[in-house]
């Protein structure tokens, strides 16, 4: 088995080798003057079962020199190829909602096994049905597995988790379960990719902690157009547990100034000092794909690392 990185998030890739106690493999990623990318591995993998790390978080070129990646090693005659996608971009648009979109979870699933991905190994899809792009074996981790302990370890009374989006119901749903708390949801209307217009609350928030739950931090405006909403609903503390931190434009101080008291993000995108700030807390997800890699490696269940 060798561990190899693309440049998106080496720090994560360095600590999944490190759970797995091996180095991270040897390879090559440069520049043509042009700005093209240029992968070579400098060590032989012939024969060898490849894990590439790689978040598709922008910018694009992510995308590309994971492509790239499973290239090269699929033609340096590797033996089985897994794609490591700790944040899977361009999930967003997964159906035609509306008349002469992309489906770009579609064609990235395309692209990725065209390459010449064996598998895929990721966590909290933005929505699980993109699994079905691909005809490949495809792993999908919970964050569950990241963040229950430490939530549990905050010890928040009288707790609600809220789903600020419908899309996210399923998701908080499995969170409420694993806490014993009740459900709530945000019905979130957008006026356009990125601009929220309103939200309505179902359920009950008043005089609870609330643990608002999602998949991705954009520009934070879903997130803080659901914590206004709680607050006037009557919250208490609003905790948030939120897996890909994307925090683009002004997404941090937003947050910093909004009723969310604490976010609890992973670390599938590399965050980089200017973006941090005293609300965020980072949760390392590399023990859970470290496992997950061992598993794959060795013919073991991905499931049962679940089992609560
Ligand atoms: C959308 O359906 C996702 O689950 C997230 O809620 C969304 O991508 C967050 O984006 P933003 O932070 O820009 O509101």
């Amino acid at each position: 088995m060798k561990v190899f990185s693309g440049t998106a998030n080496l720090p994560l890739a360095k600590k999944i080798a490190q759970h797995l106690d091996i180095p991270l493999g040897d390879v090559e990623i440069s520049r043509f003057n042009d700005g093209e990318i240029f992968v070579k591995y400098n060590e032989n993998i012939r024969g060898t079962d490849v894990f590439i790390v790689q978040p598709t978080s922008p910018p694009g070129d992510n995308i590309l020199e994971l492509l790239l990646m499973i290239d090269a090693a699929r033609r340096a005659s590797a033996k089985r190829i897994t794609a490591v996608i700790p944040y899977f971009g361009y999930a967003r648009q997964d159906r035609k909602d509306q008349p002469r979109v992309a489906l770009s979870a579609k064609l990235m699933a395309n692209l990725i096994s065209t390459a010449g991905a064996n598998r895929v190994l990721t966590l909290d899809l933005h929505s699980a049905s993109i699994q079905g792009f691909f005809d490949i074996p495809f792993d999908h981790l919970y964050s569950s597995a990241i963040f229950v302990d430490y939530i549990k370890e905050i010890k928040l009374e009288n707790p609600v988790v809220v789903a600020p989006d419908v899309g996210s119901s399923k998701r908080a749903g499995a969170y409420a379960n694993r806490l014993h708390a009740e459900l709530a949801v945000v019905d979130k209307r957008r006026s356009a990719p990125n601009k929220i217009k309103t939200g309505t609350l179902i359920g009950e928030v008043e005089g609870k902690n609330v643990i608002l739950v999602d998949d991705i931090v954009d520009t934070g405006g879903t997130l803080c157009v659901a914590a206004n909403l709680l607050r006037k609903a009557g919250a208490k503390k609003i905790f948030v547990a939120c897996t890909h931190p994307i925090f683009s434009g002004g997404a941090v101080d937003k947050i910093q100034k909004s009723p969310i008291s604490q976010i609890v993000v992973s670390d599938t995108v590399f965050v980089p000092e200017e973006k941090k700030r005293e609300k965020i807390k980072i949760l390392t997800s590399a023990p859970l794909f470290g496992e997950a890699i061992k598993r794959i490696h060795n013919e073991e269940s991905i499931s049962s690392l679940f089992d609560s």
